[in-house]
This record gives structure tokens, sequence and C-alpha cells, in this order.
């Protein structure tokens, strides 16, 4: 009898969990290795050695390709499959459907990892890929929902848990703003020209660009927030009703922001402002979600001490905060005049990548590795608290290089002699950098070298476990 019903016991679906899971941390390392190699190019230009595929201008989009949609995007589908399979307490819908957005996803990397040193290129940022990758990149989006919504469908509980409402928005407006953007009239197998012209296009890949960041970089990730806080402190959200206040707001302010990209050029001056007031009142619910995430931890925040997978989660959120406080003020038009074009947006990007993205990806990872193969626990302890370190201390020296380099720069840049010249050349202000740029390679060496740990911890854990399939509890029963 018992046996009987145990063979009718429902499982998770967690293959796909575990393949994205493996290749969010492989992707990782390569991205990174990339991102440390151009900031080596950076100190040292002759290290592109002749070779043009190995030019600054061909690697760096190879490099923001691998981090956000290798490693980040691995991340959030092998999250977002998991968390719905657990809130929903049912399997996932189409599981082939699943595979395939796994193997599509990898078809898609692969492609970008050959043909951007190659030099195929759309020149969109964020949007480098030809019209061909486009096209299995919608696909397999178009598949992502239709997996991910199809599970909430056949849900087993009535409520939607609030991650799932975060990751929703971020797999629709994904699908939105990919289509839309990418909408281009091939000339050729890997040659297309934007459907868009002039300041319009600007417009168009700035709202794409913008709302990367609002939906790709931003909700996706707090789908995770609203997830492993919890359950890794062992307590519940801090406010759900400040959960649900925080999703609206974000994402009704996010989508009219682009136009901070974009300040000072040829479109129209109202728009330009439009973004700026939408960019400020953006602070409010970033704030609101972060400090729902961070006061998760009252009453727990002890864990904090020898827990350094909770660290990751919980120091992700200050870079977090860091980050949409400093992007609302750069997004005023007078400080923009002074750090657009300058290295202080690329440290504003990497408080936000590094610190926010980075170590939010890697708390949830590490809470899902030894669950994934049966282990109780990661390998090594010791190695998740050296990796936690060796990223902080990464970080801080690369987001406080490209601030002092990048307000340096600035101010050089408008310095004016009493006769209206300038003050400095160009190339003295590139000289004055150079310091900065080694700084920031060490900083970047640190946090690939926490990687390279995290890899290796990951490997150990999952040879020494097995591939489980966990059951899915009884109906109404507290969350998995
Ligand atoms: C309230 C939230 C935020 C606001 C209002 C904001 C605002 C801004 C502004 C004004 C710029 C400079 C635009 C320019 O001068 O070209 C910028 C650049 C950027 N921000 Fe943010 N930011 C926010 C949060 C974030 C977060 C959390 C991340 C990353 C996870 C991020 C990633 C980026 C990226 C990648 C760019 C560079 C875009 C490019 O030029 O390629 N931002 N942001
Ligand atoms: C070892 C870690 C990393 C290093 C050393 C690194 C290095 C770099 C360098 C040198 C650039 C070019 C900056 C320039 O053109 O002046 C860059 C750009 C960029 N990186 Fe990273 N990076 C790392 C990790 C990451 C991660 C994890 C992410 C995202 C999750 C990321 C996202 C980006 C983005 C969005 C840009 C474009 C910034 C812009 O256009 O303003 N990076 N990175």
């Amino acid at each position: 009898m018992e046996s009987a019903q145990q063979t009718k016991i429902a499982h998770y679906d967690d293959t796909v969990v575990r393949q994205f899971t493996i290749m969010s941390v492989v992707w990782g390392v390569v991205g990174m290795l990339v991102g440390v190699f151009i900031a080596a190019q950076l100190t040292w230009p002759e290290l592109n050695l002749g070779i043009p595929w190995l030019s600054y201008g061909r690697l760096r989009p190879l490099h923001t390709n691998a981090v956000i949609f290798a490693f980040g995007g691995c991340g959030l589908f092998a999250t977002s499959y998991w968390v719905v399979q657990r809130t929903c307490q049912t399997r996932l819908f189409l599981p082939k459907l699943a595979s395939f957005t796994f193997w599509g996803w990898q078809a898609v990397i692969v492609a970008a990892v050959i043909t951007l040193p190659l030099g195929y290129t759309s020149s969109k940022e964020y949007a480098e890929l030809e019209w061909p990758i486009d096209i299995l990149i919608a696909a397999v989006w178009v598949s992502y929902a239709i997996v991910f919504f199809g599970t909430i469908g056949i849900r087993k509980v009535r409520h939607i848990y609030v991650a799932n409402w975060f990751f929703g928005a971020f797999i629709i407006a994904v699908a939105l703003l990919h289509i839309v953007n990418s909408a281009a009239i091939p000339a050729g197998f890997m040659k297309s020209y934007s459907a868009y012209a002039g300041v319009q296009d600007a417009m168009v890949q700035w709202w794409y660009g913008h709302n990367a960041v609002g939906f790709y970089l931003t909700t996706g990730f707090l789908g995770m927030m609203y997830y492993f806080i919890p359950k890794q402190a062992g307590r519940p959200v801090y406010s759900y009703r400040l959960s649900i206040v925080h999703f609206w707001a974000l994402i009704f302010t996010y989508m009219w922001a682009g136009p901070h990209h974009l300040h000072y050029t040829a479109l129209p001056d109202w728009t330009q402002s439009v973004g700026m007031v939408f960019s400020l009142i953006l602070l409010a619910p970033s704030w609101g979600g972060m400090i729902n995430g961070i006061m998760t931890l009252s009453g727990a925040w002890h864990k904090l001490r020898d827990d350094p997978i909770l660290r990751f989660l919980i120091v992700s959120l200050s870079f977090y905060g860091m980050s949409t406080f400093e992007g609302p003020m750069m997004s005023i038009k007078t400080v923009n005049a002074l750090s657009h074009y300058t290295d202080w947006t690329v440290g504003h990007v990497h408080a936000g990548a590094l610190g926010w993205v980075g170590l939010i990806t890697m708390g949830s990872l590490y809470y899902l590795v030894p669950r994934l193969f049966g282990k109780e626990k990661m390998h090594s302890i010791k190695a998740i608290e050296l990796h936690f370190w060796l990223a902080t201390i990464g970080i801080v020296l690369y987001i406080a290089a490209m601030w002092i380099a990048g307000v340096m720069q600035g101010l050089m840049w408008r310095a004016v002699n009493a006769d209206g010249t300038l003050t400095y050349t160009f190339v003295e202000s590139v000289k004055a950098t150079y310091p900065f740029y080694a700084i920031r390679f060490a900083g970047g060496v640190l946090y690939l070298t926490g990687m390279c740990i995290m890899a290796w911890n990951v490997w150990v854990t999952a040879i020494s476990g097995r591939s489980v399939k966990l059951p899915i509890p009884a109906v109404n029963a507290a969350h998995a």
C-alpha cells in the first residue's frame, strides 16, 4: 500500500534548473574573464595583440552579453523555474519546452561568442546580435513565457506569490523590449538596418537599454530577492503589502525613464525632462523594495555573522540601494553634464552589476546547488566566506576607482582658462586616468578569483552528490 502511494508521488522538474544553474556559473567565469581582459586592455592597450577579434571594440560587447545574458540570464531561468514550481506547488508546464529554452539559450550564447569577436554587430548596445540570432532569442523567450505562465496557470494554490509577479513582469517586458527594439530590415545573412531612423532610433534603443536595466537587471533579480532572502533567513517577507506597492510602483515608473540616457542630444528637451523626473521618482520604489528585503532580517540579524550565503543576499541589497540612489542623481541634467561619457557611468553600472546582480545571483545559486544535488550544504562554507570577501573588496576597488576617475575626467574636460581655451588636452585626462584603470583591473581580478572559487565549490558539491528528484508536498502545505 505504502509503496503504491510512493510511486504516485509527483516530483518537481529540476533537470532544467540544474542545467541553468551550472551554466550560470560557467558563463559567469567566462564573462568576467573577458571583463578582466578588457580592463587589462584599457590599462595596457598592446594586449589586443594586433588581432582584430581580440580588439577592445569586439570584446566589450562580448563581455556585456556574456555577463548579462549568459551569467545573469541562466541564473534567472534557473531561479524562476525553481521558484515558480515551489510557490505554485506543481511541476513545470510543458517540461520539454522548458528543455528547449535551455538548449536554445545556450545556442544564442554560443552564437554570440562566435559572431561578436568576428565583428558582426547591429551596433545597438546590449542588442548587438544580428537578426538570425534575434529570431532565436524571440523563440526562446516566447517559450519561456509559455512555460512560466503555463505553470502559474496549473498552480495548485490560489495565491500567486509576489516573486512570481516580478519574474512574470521581467519575462513580459523583455519580450516586448527585444521584439520592438530589434525590428530591422535584413540586408544579408548577418547584416541588417534598424527599422527606425535618427533620433527615433536612439529613443527606441534607450527605451530598450534602460528597461533592460529595469526589467532584466532589476525586476527579475527582485524576484530572486523575494524568494531566497526569506528562505535563507527563515523569516517571512517584512511587509507583503509593501511588496505589492513596490511591484506596481516600480513597473509603472521604469518604462518612462529611458530618455535620461539621451540628455543634451537631439531628443526634444521636454522628453529629456520627463525621463529625468521619472528617474527621480524611481528612487522611492527602489528603496522601498530594498528596505523590504533588508528588514526581512529583523529579529534574525545575528544570522549574518555566520551565514555567508545570507551575507551575499543582504549585501547585494546595499549595493542595489547605492546604485538606485546614484542613478536618479545622475539623471539630473546638470549632474549628467558632468558624468556622461566619463567612467562615473561605468562605476555606476558595476555597483549595480557586480554588487547587486552578481551578489544576489551568487547567493541564490549557493542556496540552490546543495538542494539540487541532494547535499545538506555546499562542499566548503569557508570557500563561500572567502568568495564573499574577495567579491566585496573587488567591487569596492572597482567602483571607487571609477568614481574618482569619472569625476576627475568630467572636471578636466570642462575646465577652461581665463581666455576661454581648454585647460587640459584630452590625452592629459587619459594619462591621469591610468592608475585608476590599474586599480579597476585589480578589483576585477579579485572578483573573478571569487567566481572561480565558486565554480570549484559548485563542481565538488555536484560531483559528490547526485541529481535528486524532490517531491511536491501536499497542496496547501507551507511553501517549499
Ligand atoms: C533608480 C534606478 C536607476 C536610475 C534612475 C539610473 C539612472 C542612470 C543614469 C542617469 C545613467 C547614465 C546615463 C548616461 O549618462 O549615459 C545610467 C547608466 C546605466 N545604468 Fe543606471 N540607474 C538606475 C539603476 C541601475 C541599476 C540597478 C543598474 C544595474 C543593475 C543600472 C545599470 C546601468 C547601466 C548598464 C548604465 C549604462 C548604460 C550605457 O550607457 O551603456 N542602473 N543609469
Ligand atoms: C570581473 C568582473 C568584471 C570586470 C573586470 C568588468 C570590466 C568591464 C569593463 C573594463 C568594461 C568596459 C568599460 C568601458 O568601456 O570603459 C565593462 C563594461 C560593462 N560591464 Fe563589466 N566587468 C565585470 C563584471 C560585470 C558583470 C558581472 C556585469 C553584469 C552583470 C557587467 C556589466 C557591464 C556592462 C553593462 C558594461 C557596459 C557599461 C557601459 O556601457 O557604461 N560587468 N566591464
